[in-house]
């Protein structure tokens, strides 16, 4: 799929920047490949997720890539996965909330209740993200996530590795240092499919209750829990204690 850039896609700074990162994310990849199995892929679909993915599919395909579906994803998401399905020779693994919980959930705090508290929102992304992420991971030795630092302030110090203490497993982002414009760069270079709302003022998707269109000069992530203040901006799947910390 091939996008207008807003940026010189052959300029040669940005091509040999993005070649360097390239061929850092392909040794990286295939080094997790050999010593970290099993590893996965934590993919949202995003811009990131599917350079990741395109780059796994062609150089590592011994790991795995999941998707975790909270069951309020957009209709342009859902299109995406089943698109990756017939483009590439890869299983996308497709990992769901439980469904008692989710029950006792809704119960509790209603179809919507994220809108109503800051406890309320965590409370359902613990439900329909985190514990299915615990449960995506067990058993696993690493995951890769398409975290940049360039994406928010608590991603300022993100590590390309660390050891996550909470999910115990080692936790790569092959892209933290990658620039916006070269994340863009690789999928219209290498034709790869991508999220058709990215071209509709989103950079960040989630859910579609809790991710709205940002106008142009606001911040990438202001569109997510957009009611919410910066610093509660975070689902559960990343927590950035230490990483704000050291910021
Ligand atoms: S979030 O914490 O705000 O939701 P963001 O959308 O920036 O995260 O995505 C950061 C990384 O978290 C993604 O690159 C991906 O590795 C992981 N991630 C986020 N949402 C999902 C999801 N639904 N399924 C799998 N991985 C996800
Ligand atoms: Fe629930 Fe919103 Fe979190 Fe999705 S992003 S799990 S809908 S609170």
């Amino acid at each position: 799929m091939k996008r207008d850039l807003p940026f010189d896609v052959d300029d040669t700074q940005l091509q040999a920047a993005l070649a360097r990162k390239v061929a850092a994310a392909v040794e990286l990849l295939s080094d997790i490949a050999r010593r970290f199995q099993p590893a996965a892929l934590a993919s949202s679909l995003g811009a990131e997720d599917m350079v990741l993915t395109d780059l796994i599919a062609k150089h590592a395909p011994a790991i795995e890539v999941f998707t975790l579906d909270t069951g309020r994803l957009r209709a342009e998401t859902y299109r995406l996965l089943q698109q990756i399905t017939d483009h590439y020779a890869l299983r996308i693994r497709v990992v769901y909330p439980s469904g008692d919980a989710l029950e006792r959930l809704v119960a509790e705090h209603g179809i919507n209740g994220f809108f109503s508290s800051v406890a309320s929102r965590k409370a359902c992304c613990e439900v329909r993200k985190v514990e299915p992420l615990r449960r995506a991971l067990a058993g696993k030795r690493a995951w890769i996530t398409g975290l940049r630092r360039a994406q928010a302030l608590t991603r300022a110090s993100l590590p390309l590795q660390e050891h996550d203490a909470a999910n115990g497993l080692e936790k790569f982002s092959p892209l933290a240092d990658w620039q916006v414009q070269e994340v863009w760069a690789y999928l219209h270079l290498f034709g790869v499919p991508y999220n058709a709302l990215h071209d509709r003022g989103f950079p960040s998707i989630g859910c579609e209750p809790c991710t709205r269109a940002v106008t142009a000069g606001e911040d990438i992530r202001a569109g997510r829990w957009w009611w919410e203040e910066p610093g509660s901006k975070e689902c559960g799947l990343h927590p950035a204690k230490r990483r704000q910390a050291a910021a």
